[in-house]
């Protein structure tokens, strides 16, 4: 089995995986590919199509005619890429809340995961890669020589939410907070699938540094992406 220069990067909504995975990719050079774009940019595409997102076929057919892509930043308005829905920029649409609300139903139907899927391995086989999601160390790349999950409790990312909240000023309503995060939790359990080789992370004690920092030193000591 050829072996590509990839690491997967899996973990829950706000574990901070994709912080974690650009800021890898920039040391090493690599590639930063954040998968959950995909399921986001095909999931407007739904919406806008006026398609029901539960209908497994309309989606699949969707999912099969959508091209979805992902340039280096083509405005300075913050984003860290420049996210492509069929020629058009979707950067910021894909984070709306319908997106995030319709997103996992999208996203559950296997026929519409084989395809994206097949999408992003060809992307990680390539080599030089960080993909970041909730099953590609076990289902998309499983012959990654490294894989993390970075796990956060419900606790911890319910803190770090609030610290954001409250540095921008905004009302925060803790329980409905942490309700919201346990729902999306729950939704996304279905597609979430850790790899049983994946080195496992807690992050709730760590900065995003020292979260980098071991994550380097396991790159070091990873012969084949030396
Ligand atoms: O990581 P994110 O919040 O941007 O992901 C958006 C949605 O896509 C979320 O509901 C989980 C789903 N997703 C998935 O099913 N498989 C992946 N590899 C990545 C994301």
């Amino acid at each position: 089995m050829t072996i590509p220069r990839v690491i997967t990067i899996d973990g829950p909504a706000g574990s901070g995986k994709s912080t974690l995975g650009a800021n890898v990719a920039m040391h090493l050079g690599f590639l930063y590919f954040d998968t959950g774009i995909m399921y986001r940019a095909l999931t407007l595409a739904v919406i806008e199509g006026n398609c029901d997102p539960s209908d497994a076929e309309a989606v699949t057919t969707l999912a099969a005619q959508s091209v979805i892509s992902v340039q280096a930043p083509t405005q300075n308005d913050g984003r860290q890429y420049t996210i492509m829905l069929n020629g058009r920029d979707v950067t910021w649409d894909i984070r709306q809340q319908s997106v995030e609300k319709t997103v996992s139903i999208a996203a559950a139907h296997p026929s519409v995961r084989q395809i994206l899927r097949a999408r992003q391995r060809a992307i990680g086989m390539q080599g030089n890669v960080v993909m970041v999601g909730r099953d590609i160390g076990s289902i998309v790349l499983p012959e990654a020589p490294l894989k993390i999950f970075l796990d956060v409790t419900i606790a911890e990312r319910v803190r770090r939410r609030i610290n954001e909240l409250t540095a921008r000023g905004e009302q925060i309503d803790v329980t409905q907070l942490t309700e919201s995060i346990r729902i999306r939790d729950e939704r996304d359990r279905h597609v979430m699938q850790p790899a049983v080789d994946a080195i496992y992370i807690n992050g709730d004690n760590d900065t995003p540094e020292q979260t980098l920092a071991s994550v380097l030193q396991f790159v070091a000591d990873c012969p084949a992406l030396r």
